[in-house]
């Protein structure tokens, strides 16, 4: 790609490409799904992965529940309809940075299928990389590092995942990790086996 002498792109190079931008980057863009309950380990395993990747030069960006619901979804609340819009918009952000050749790690409840699943067609099937991050609820409830489910038990909080709102086990997912028997290391070394060789860049002879 060239630019003209006052510095802009020739029209007839517009669009720039995913293709383009994934060749830049020398990686190919993908969303890694994390979902699982709330505790079960999911943001842990994300910025471990996503130290492992920058380490190795891939571009990513996560995608958190927490920071997510502080900002663009942060007049939301965790009734049905409000997590599948939550869900609805972040899927949306994570198709912006496909197409920007970035690897996006999305770590979110997402509890049920049908919100997984439209994610997913969101995203796109190819793109689109579904990890369940499972650990037992009563081992989530003991570890409850924002002390939440102490207080859902006390009904001080309402439509809390796993004590009075459903979370449904993944059908789909590629990827199964399981927190109570695995260190983060462990976990993390899974995904990336699975991983790697998808975002690895390698040009298309087609
Ligand atoms: S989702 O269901 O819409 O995917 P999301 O992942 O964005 O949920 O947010 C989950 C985080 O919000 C939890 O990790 C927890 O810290 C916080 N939270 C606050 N209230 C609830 C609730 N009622 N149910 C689940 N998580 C809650």
């Amino acid at each position: 790609m060239s630019a003209n002498q006052q510095g802009c792109l020739k029209v007839d190079q517009y669009p720039v490409i995913r293709e383009d931008k994934e060749k830049r980057l020398q990686q190919r863009s993908k969303v890694i799904w994390l979902t699982g309950l709330s505790a079960a380990g999911k943001t842990s395993i994300a910025q471990n992965l996503e130290i492992e990747l920058f380490s190795k030069g891939y571009l990513t960006q996560i995608l958190d529940g927490d920071v997510i619901r502080s900002g663009i979804s942060s007049n939301l609340t965790y009734t049905c309809e409000d997590r599948f819009e939550n869900i609805r918009r972040i899927a949306e952000v994570s198709k912006l940075f496909i197409n920007s050749g970035i690897i996006s790690i999305n770590s979110f409840i997402s509890p049920t299928d049908e919100i997984r699943t439209m994610a997913r067609q969101i995203i796109g099937e190819d793109n689109f990389l579904e990890v369940y991050v499972n650990a037992p609820l009563e081992i989530c409830e003991k570890r409850d590092p924002k002390g939440l489910y102490a207080k859902a038990r006390r009904g001080e909080l309402k439509d809390f995942t796993g004590i009075d709102s459903v979370f449904e086990p993944p059908q789909y997912a590629q990827i199964e990790v399981h927190t109570d028997q695995q260190t983060v290391e462990e976990s993390v070394r899974q995904i990336l086996d699975y991983l790697l060789p998808m975002i690895e860049y390698k040009i298309n002879k087609n």
